[in-house]
């Protein structure tokens, strides 16, 4: 197994970088360092297999590359569509206060005010929350609905505890007591400021592209299309067998692109009111290693390159040996100063496997 260990280097910051968001497993921090090893590489088209925030995607699209991105969630796959796939749409200033007029006029009583209260959001908010989900959808032009879906996302994940929604945990948020933690000041910053916020944040990012991009939403083995080069960054294992559960995470952002079809979607024994779903294998430590071989195969014509952490399972060492099987020739670097937002595991590296 050939390792290196890269330091960053002033040049890392000519890679075009997303805006910062709170999502887990973001690239977005070492995109310098991935776009470094990416551009050495000699490619055309290139699918982001997982790829959540779009942050791998967006500096592949500035380095000229027709992009395929995608993921597994809906939400994503939106906000994808409007910062990768879109290359010249924004959405004024003046037609988002236009749309916040709307949203106000549209607020009151509804499925998320009923069904979540005192779970994640205060009463009034779940009502704001409702009428966002009403007008969103009628908004004429993808792209900029693409946007408006970006900044609600994106404005939800900032007024939570953790940026998740894997509890019902709104006490921790108003409750009168000293924190050690999070930002009560954005919590409680109101959703028709965030909106803003975000909403100027994807119009800056918003950028021409020279190939052809898309976005689109599947599980990966589903994914049509054959790619020179494939990026894989799926949900980390750690060493004790916890998966990521990016479903149990980001749920109730699934739940409000399908506003229409969330009541039937609930699992309402789930204290939180999160969506039934099928476990992932990416995230059963006994599964895990089968669904990196049946990728694996199904690119088997594609150059690979896979993000993992050193710790994860399966370890890198089964990794490399299963693309070893394939008669390819991996190879293996190693980023040593990065942990991801929350993160307390000092142990573990970035991993970055380069498979022709
Ligand atoms: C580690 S994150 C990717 C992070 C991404 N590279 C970035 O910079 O934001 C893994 C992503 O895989 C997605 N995912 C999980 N299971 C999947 C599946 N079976 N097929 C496609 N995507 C999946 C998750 O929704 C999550 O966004």
């Amino acid at each position: 197994m050939t390792t290196s260990t890269n330091a960053e280097t002033p040049a890392e910051t000519t890679f075009a970088l997303l805006p910062p968001t709170r999502y887990q497993g973001s690239k977005r921090r070492i995109c310098g360092w991935l776009g470094l090893h990416l551009s050495a590489l000699h490619f055309t088209t290139v699918l982001d297999a997982f790829g959540g925030t779009g942050s791998v995607s967006y500096m592949l699209k500035h380095l000229g590359k027709c992009v395929t991105y995608n993921d597994a969630l809906a939400a994503n796959r939106e906000m994808a569509t409007g910062l990768i796939e879109n290359g010249r749409t924004v959405l004024s200033t003046s037609a988002t206060s236009n749309l916040l007029r709307r949203i106000t006029s549209a607020a009151g009583l509804g499925f998320i005010s009923e069904t979540f209260r005192g779970i994640y959001f205060t009463d009034e908010e779940n009502d704001w929350l409702d009428g966002a989900c009403r007008v969103i959808p009628k908004m004429g032009d993808r792209f900029q609905r693409a946007i408006a879906w970006y900044a609600l996302f994106q404005s939800a994940i900032s007024k939570r505890p953790y940026n998740l929604f894997h509890r019902a945990n709104l006490n921790l948020r108003i409750a009168d007591v000293e924190r050690s933690f999070g930002n009560k000041v954005t919590w409680d910053r109101s959703f028709d400021e965030h909106f803003r916020h975000f909403v100027k944040q994807a119009n800056g990012a918003v950028q021409p592209t020279c190939g052809t991009c898309v976005a689109s939403c599947c599980d990966v083995t589903d994914i049509v299309g054959e790619f020179d080069l494939v990026y894989l960054d799926p949900p980390y294992i750690n060493d004790k067998g916890t998966g990521v559960d990016y479903f149990g995470f980001y749920h109730f952002l699934e739940g409000m692109l399908d506003y229409e079809g969330w009541p039937a979607r609930v699992d309402w024994s789930s204290k939180h009111r999160r969506l039934i779903g099928e476990k992932c294998r990416w995230t059963n430590k006994r599964r895990v290693a089968v669904a990196f071989e049946e990728v694996f195969e199904r690119f088997r014509d594609s150059r690979l390159v896979i993000s993992y952490r050193s710790d994860g399972i399966p370890s890198i060492e089964e990794l490399v040996a299963m693309l070893r099987r394939q008669n390819r020739r991996p190879l293996v670097y190693r980023h040593d100063r990065y942990r991801y937002a929350l993160s307390k595991n000092k142990r573990s590296s970035e991993i970055l496997i380069v498979a022709e």
